[in-house]
């Protein structure tokens, strides 16, 4: 592991960094008024540290999407080089880093998807999805279910079912819902055969022939890893193949050794026809996006004009640090780590359900997982209600921070999505602070 950062002494305290961003810059999803952010001086490894020098585990790869861990000299000094040769050309330009990370992308993505489009980020690249399946398609509508994300910009977000869509609405025309594989408030998935029934039925009532693309996160991250069972994944694309409708598989959380493989979509041995990826791809260490293809889909726009592009796409300074965040995944093996761990982590998951009733449910697979909190196992009651916080899990959050674990707090769930570099001990060390949270979540349970 080549962590190596060199912190140069901070040249402001937390409180003054704070007091001017407050002062001078926006922030996404809040109320400004009501802000409390962590200042960060420098990080390494699963470590973040103040200006102050205090340390916190971040056990969210900040949002899931610092899969190789912070501070690594390999990608630092990839951009270095890249910055120092050349900065950028225009996207009609082709640059080595380009040819390269083009190339090895399409040797580790599922089956025939051998061309990617490069964006900036996981909105842009369900943007460019949406608009390549209406090109390829001739045909306008998308589907997508309630409890998804895809992102903030205009058209992801109306494909966003979760409640971060509601005051941007009305959204986009053409989008339509399809039932989820787990309801809000229930500790089981759906069966398989209920939810395929559900999406069949909008495809039937829809009419197949003006749906150009059924849209999914292959495991749906902020809106509570939910992992499908098995047999979902197969049955959509099934479905999507019978009635000749584009399966986009959005893999910009779940993707890049999330879960254990390369892409989540691989544990079903599924292709989808195009694939969203963004963050671990350059452990965001710059921005980088990018929309994969399958080959007959690329071939169609050998002869079709593509009408989009951003002045960005494929940035050659984000395309060496991909090629070298790649390479660090290779190197060290992180896909196969994430994939050791992942049993390590459902051990601590087991253990803390065992020891608190506050621990209604958990899931995971890989480095991808999640507690969600109840008031009571039997009848199953979350510990806040849908869209919801209550004061046990603001408690929870408060705790977590004093104690020095940053994770992900959404709704009544705990989200565990550490940097895929993690060790044993070090997992350990932020379970050990989360079993002292449960304690007060445990004082909540009734039943
Ligand atoms: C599944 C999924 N898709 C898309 C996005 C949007 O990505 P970005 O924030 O890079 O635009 C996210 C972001 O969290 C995501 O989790």
């Amino acid at each position: 592991m080549a962590q190596a950062t060199v912190p140069t002494a901070p040249s402001m305290s937390s409180e003054e960094m704070v007091r001017l961003a407050r002062e001078h810059t926006f922030f996404s999803w809040s109320v400004q008024g009501q802000l409390d952010p962590i200042a960060i001086d420098h990080a390494e490894g699963i470590y973040l540290y103040t200006p102050e020098g205090k340390r916190i585990i971040d056990f969210n790869s900040q949002l899931m999407s610092v899969n190789i861990g912070h501070g690594d000299r390999r990608v630092i000094d990839a951009i270095t080089a890249q910055a120092q040769k050349l900065q950028f050309v225009q996207p009609a330009f082709v640059t080595e880093p380009r040819a390269r990370l083009g190339e090895k992308l399409s040797q580790i993505l599922p089956g025939d998807m051998d061309k990617v489009f490069f964006v900036l980020g996981g909105a842009e690249a369900i943007e460019n999805a949406i608009k390549i399946a209406r090109h390829y398609t001739g045909r306008y509508k998308v589907l997508s279910r309630y409890r998804a994300y895809h992102g903030a910009t205009f058209g992801a977000m109306t494909l966003t079912g979760d409640p971060r869509r509601w005051p941007n609405e009305p959204g986009l025309v053409g989008v339509v819902r399809y039932p989820d594989t787990h309801r809000w408030g229930e500790k089981d998935p759906r069966p398989v055969a209920e939810s395929l029934r559900g999406l069949e039925d909008v495809i039937m009532y829809e009419g197949p022939h003006t749906i150009a693309a059924v849209f999914l996160e292959t495991i749906v991250g902020t809106n509570g890893i939910l992992i499908p069972p098995d047999g979902y994944i197969q049955g959509v694309r099934e479905i999507c193949d019978r009635y000749d409708i584009l399966m986009v598989a959005d893999e910009v959380m779940a993707g890049f050794g999330r879960t254990g493989k390369w892409f989540a979509i691989d544990h079903w041995g599924v292709t989808p026809d195009l694939m969203t990826m963004a963050k671990g791809l350059t452990s965001s260490y710059l921005p980088l996006g990018a929309v994969a293809m399958r080959h007959h889909i690329a071939a169609k726009f050998d002869s079709m004009y593509y009408s989009g592009g951003l002045t960005y796409s494929s940035h050659p300074i984000s395309l060496a640090a991909a090629l070298a965040t790649i390479s660090v995944y290779e190197e060290d093996g992180l896909i196969e780590h994430a994939a050791a761990m992942g049993p390590v982590m459902r051990r601590h998951h087991e253990a803390l359900a065992a020891r608190h009733p506050s621990v209604g449910t958990h899931r995971s697979l890989g480095l991808f997982g999640i507690l969600d909190l109840v008031r009571s196992r039997d009848p199953y009651v979350p510990l806040t209600s849908f869209n919801g916080t209550s004061d046990e899990m603001k408690t929870v959050g408060k705790y977590l921070r004093d104690h020095g674990l940053y994770t992900m707090i959404a709704n009544n769930s705990i989200h565990t999505n550490p940097p895929l570099c993690i060790t044993e001990e070090q997992l350990a060390e932020g379970f050990a602070i989360i079993d002292g949270a449960l304690e007060i979540a445990d004082q909540a349970v009734t039943g």
